[in-house]
């Protein structure tokens, strides 16, 4: 995908990864469409970057990410691109998790990106052409106390986006994930419940730039998964040892969905 004088609507563009995301999708070319419900921090946002257009929305009420999408073809005719970036932490143990918290993030960061995938399909579909990249989180490639609900809305997300990419592969829509690791952002301070891991605070914290940079590679080279490092780092799903290893392989032929691969499961 060419991002120069891409249609490319940004989810979270009030702060952090998303804000970053979008100034450098605008550098870039883009036209950017910023999502979030801080309308004061978006109309601020939009000042510094030239044909950006501002659309008020929660992302969990599926009418407004229908507008928000209606809106965006509106004003540019299309939508090439969707960076599903909104999301929220929750950082207690198990024991202490509230299932209304963990119900309210689920809604966040799994349901309201396949929303957003859903509302703009149709648009990408009837042009065989579009890329979408949600935003996961490395704590869905290894297992952390304390992040049990957060990692598990995350580790869906995964895989909602990996049947994604076989099911739109046909479509001409890539479907891409990117893994940031801590970043400096508002993150932390905003946790639906809990707070930043013990260890978390050894972690030197990204800057936001640099999980922009892997999601504007992940809109360029369509890889499916991303790494956020210097440079961005593709990983291989079920890759031993590796990043990819807890995210799920594909299955060798239809016929595995029926029995187990050939070599078993590890
Ligand atoms: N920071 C980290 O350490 C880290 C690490 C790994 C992954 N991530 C992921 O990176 C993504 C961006 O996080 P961040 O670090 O940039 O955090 P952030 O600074 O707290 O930004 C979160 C963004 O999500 C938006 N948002 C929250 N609820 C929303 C809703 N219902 N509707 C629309 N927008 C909503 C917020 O905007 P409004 O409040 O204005 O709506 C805000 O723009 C998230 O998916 C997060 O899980 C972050």
């Amino acid at each position: 995908m060419e991002i120069d004088g891409a249609v490319c609507i940004v989810t979270g563009a009030s702060s952090g990864i998303g804000t970053a995301t979008a100034r450098l999708l605008s550098g870039l070319g883009a036209h950017v469409v910023l999502a979030a419900r801080r309308m004061e921090r978006l109309e601020d946002l939009a000042v510094e970057l030239p044909g950006s257009l501002v659309v008020s929305t929660d992302v969990t009420i599926a009418a407004q990410v229908e507008r928000l999408v209606a809106r965006t073809v509106d004003t540019y005719g299309t939508v090439d691109v969707l960076v599903n970036n909104a999301g929220q932490g929750l950082h207690v143990p198990l024991e202490e998790l509230d299932p209304t918290d963990l119900r309210a993030v689920f809604e966040l960061n799994v349901v309201a990106p396949l929303v957003g995938m859903q509302a703009v399909l149709p648009v990408m579909r009837a042009r065989e052409h579009g890329a979408i990249v949600n935003v996961s989180s490395a704590t869905s490639l290894r297992v952390f106390p304390g992040l049990g609900g957060y990692a598990a809305t995350k580790a869906a997300l995964n895989m909602v986006s990996q049947v994604g990419q076989l099911e739109l592969a046909d479509a001409g829509v890539a479907v891409s994930v990117v893994y940031p690791s801590v970043t400096a952002t508002e993150f932390h301070q905003r946790l639906r419940a809990g707070h930043l891991v013990s260890g978390g605070h050894a972690i030197q914290p990204d800057p936001p730039e640099l999980p922009a940079t892997a999601i504007a590679f992940a809109i360029r080279t369509g890889e499916a998964h991303v790494l956020v490092a210097d440079p961005p780092e593709p990983i291989t799903p079920g890759d031993k040892g590796g990043w990819g290893a807890l995210l799920a392989r594909q299955a060798p032929s239809s016929a595995a969905t029926h029995a187990p691969p050939d070599d078993g499961p590890e």
